[in-house]
């Protein structure tokens, strides 16, 4: 018979963890947290009950980054298109997200996280708003892991965001419309501060992207996982990374060049 010791060093021999190459790690994470809805039905209960549970998958998820040493996790929560949902679901989200993030903020600090967040914010209920501002100045100045949440964001709008800025500088004679490059282009995005994600997970067997992060995903590896979120758990997060690590990234080049170098 194992004594309980023994068992627990078998088990996490057994993890995905262990064979997650640690110097290869991806320094951004970005997942669309999907299958709530799903979840929640297949207990019976309304979609609510699905995105309540789906808060425990965000805490082990950020656990297991920081944990890793990822610096940067974003996490899509709520798009734009998400306003088209039974008003009682968005009420109850708005608030869900006022209720975690204070209640979080705590746990924050204690593990060195940095909150940020990308989207029309200034267009999300004052009380949801406030509470983004304040979680985020009280974590400016962590530097473990940065934890962005996407919230009322769709890559469409922030691009036509930047369109305006830049349209504005030029206009303002700031720069000229034949010199604008790619990094004028970044630096007026929501993620200006954030280096491109490399990996783009997506939970609950759906195989597209919704609107996020257009730009920024140009050359991310994406990952599907049959999981509903509210299932997602660490380990889940190993074996996403770990099929991330089995890949070949060439950026255009041959596979030969990419050996070499
Ligand atoms: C993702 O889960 C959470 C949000 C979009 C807020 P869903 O609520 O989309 O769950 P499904 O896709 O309907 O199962
Ligand atoms: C994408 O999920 C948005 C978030 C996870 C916040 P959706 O469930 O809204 O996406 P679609 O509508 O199925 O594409
Ligand atoms: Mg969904």
């Amino acid at each position: 018979m194992l004594n309980f010791a023994a068992f627990l060093a078998l088990s996490t021999m057994d993890s995905a963890f262990n064979l997650i190459d640690k110097n290869k790690l991806p320094k951004h994470i970005a997942i669309i947290m999907d299958g709530n809805g799903r979840w929640a039905q297949r207990y019976g209960k309304p979609r609510v009950f699905g995105h309540r549970n789906g808060v425990k998958s965000v805490r082990e998820v950020t656990e297991a980054s920081a944990e890793l040493g990822i610096k940067y996790l974003t996490l899509y929560a709520f798009s734009k298109e998400n306003w088209k949902r039974p008003i009682m679901e968005v009420n109850t989200l708005m608030k869900l997200f006022v209720i975690t993030v204070s209640k979080e903020l705590s746990t924050l600090n204690k593990n060195n996280i940095r909150l940020k967040a990308i989207g029309d914010l200034s267009s999300l209920p004052k009380e949801t708003h406030q509470a983004l501002l304040d979680a985020m100045e009280s974590t400016k100045n962590n530097d473990r892991m940065t934890l962005v949440l996407a919230l009322n964001y769709s890559s469409r709008w922030e691009l036509t965001e930047m369109a305006k800025i830049l349209s504005k500088d030029v206009s303002q004679g700031l720069l000229s419309s034949e010199d604008i490059t790619e990094s004028d282009i970044e630096e007026r995005l929501c993620t200006s501060t954030f280096p491109d994600p490399e990996l783009m997970i997506r939970t609950s067997g759906e195989h597209r992207i919704s609107n996020f992060l257009l730009w920024q995903l140009s050359y991310a590896e994406l990952v599907f996982s049959d999981t509903l979120w509210p299932d997602f758990k660490k380990e889940d997060l190993y074996e996403c990374i770990l099929d991330f690590q089995r890949r070949e990234r060439r950026f255009g080049m041959t596979g030969e060049q990419v050996v070499k170098s």
